[in-house]
């Protein structure tokens, strides 16, 4: 007999359908340093951030242009007569083009987790951004819609009822008893399943 347990939920943003845009404000960068500057345009500035899959975000005064790596910033707020400005890439999920810049990205793989979360407190634009590895050994990182969680399977030696099957999963400290979101999830837990019972085949 087969249970399904989900060990762990995230809230974050899909990144089911993925356009990459870049949100142009005015602003300076307070904390953080760039890793290249170039003498260009500040068209061309914003593009080379936008081509290069490093860049998080560009920087752009008196035609100098600093791109800046994935990480954590801070971006003080300005206005147009300081002629200092800033493009930030998004990860969004509908073809639409945000006035701001604020929200939050992320992008799952190989049971890694990357988020890039920009927030704004009025004066500045805060830019957070980490790399983690959530699931526990023997569990994996799947998307359902809006949340990421960490799935995996365990084993009953025989038929037990409902009840056990939770008990089992809130006694590994597991959150709580699922079955498979999607079609891929579906061949994930038949392969954990191996050998063990073949005739129990589960079912969606
Ligand atoms: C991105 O950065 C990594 C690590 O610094 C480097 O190995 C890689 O070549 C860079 N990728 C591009 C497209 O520049
Ligand atoms: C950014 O800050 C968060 C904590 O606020 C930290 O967990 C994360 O590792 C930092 N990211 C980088 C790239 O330093
Ligand atoms: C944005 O999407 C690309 C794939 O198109 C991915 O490589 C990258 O990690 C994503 N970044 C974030 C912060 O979600
Ligand atoms: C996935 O991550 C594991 C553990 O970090 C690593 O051993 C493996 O090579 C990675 N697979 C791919 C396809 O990157
Ligand atoms: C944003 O960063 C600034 C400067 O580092 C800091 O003073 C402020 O408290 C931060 N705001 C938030 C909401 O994290
Ligand atoms: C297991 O159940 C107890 C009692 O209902 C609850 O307090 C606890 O949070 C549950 N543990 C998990 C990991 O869900």
């Amino acid at each position: 007999m087969l249970i399904f347990c989900v060990f762990f939920l995230f809230f974050t943003v899909s990144n089911g359908q993925n356009y990459q845009k870049m949100v142009l404000i005015y602003g300076e960068p307070t904390v953080g340093n760039g890793y290249s500057t170039h003498e260009i345009s500040w068209e061309q500035c914003y593009s080379m951030c936008y081509w290069d899959t490093n860049c998080s975000l560009s920087y752009y005064y008196s035609s100098h242009c600093t791109l800046y790596q994935y990480g954590n910033y801070s971006i003080k707020q300005l206005t147009s007569s300081d002629e200092k400005l800033i493009a930030v890439k998004r990860n969004l999920t509908t073809d639409t083009c945000p006035t701001k810049p604020a929200g939050t990205d992320s992008y799952g793989d190989n049971n890694t987790l990357y988020i890039n979360r920009i927030t704004s407190d009025g004066t500045y634009w805060n830019i957070t951004y980490s790399i983690t590895s959530p699931c526990d050994i023997g569990t994996k990182l799947f998307r359902r819609d809006n949340y990421w969680v960490c799935v995996g399977v365990k084993l009953f030696k025989d038929c037990s009822p409902y009840e056990d099957a939770r008990k089992m999963c809130n006694q590994s400290g597991w959150e709580s008893i699922t079955g498979p979101f999607s079609s891929e999830e579906m061949t994930y837990f038949l392969n954990q399943k191996g050998g063990y019972h073949m005739s129990l085949t589960p079912f969606l």
